[in-house]
């Protein structure tokens, strides 16, 4: 059995959903809101930060994965499109975590064919040490570092979603 040690509890992460929802219902104060969800490490997240924000909020979902597990090439593909338009709305990609930035760049410049009024991003985790995109998350809950983490949405191999902490695998 592989050992999981927490590396950020629940309690922790609720205490930075308030404030993350607090950042945003500020800047958005009167809007609506679509929060666009990237399958499925975001679910938890998305969720959870969607009950604390007063604002109206209509939901997207997309599902992307990359080509290969192969850093080399690290082409992403668009498994599931958005549903309705985001034209003219105000939109935030509500991702779990920024490694590579690969997908949000991918992500970005295709949403942005779209026309929304505005697209930003809100990330549970970012790793900046392992940037290679040029991309940038407006909202960030916790910098981590090089680690690799499961839980609260995030998977080793379809696995561990569930765990309502982050944490990562004791070798
Ligand atoms: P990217 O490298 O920024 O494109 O990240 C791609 C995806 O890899 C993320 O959306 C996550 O689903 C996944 N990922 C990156 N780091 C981790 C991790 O530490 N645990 C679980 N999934 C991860
Ligand atoms: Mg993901």
């Amino acid at each position: 059995m592989k050992k999981i040690k927490v590396l950020i509890s629940e309690e922790k992460i609720n205490n930075r959903l308030d404030e993350l929802a607090n950042q945003i219902m500020d800047k958005y104060k009167g809007k609506d809101i679509v929060f666009l969800c990237i399958l499925k490490g975001s679910i938890f997240f998305t969720v959870e930060l969607a009950k604390r924000i007063k604002n109206n909020i209509q939901f997207e979902f997309v599902e992307v994965s990359s080509y290969e597990n192969n850093e080399s090439t690290g082409k992403v593909k668009l498994n599931k499109d958005i549903t309705q338009s985001i034209e003219g709305k105000e939109v935030i990609i509500i991702e779990d975590i920024v490694d590579t930035g690969r997908t949000l760049a991918f992500l970005k410049e295709l949403l942005l064919e779209k026309k929304p009024a505005s697209l930003k991003i809100c990330s549970l985790l970012d790793k900046p040490s392992r940037r290679i995109a040029n991309v940038k998350a407006d909202y960030v809950g916790f910098a981590i570092e090089d680690k690799f983490v499961v839980g609260y949405g995030l998977d080793d191999e379809q696995n561990l979603r569930n765990l309502n902490y982050i944490g990562y695998i004791e070798e």
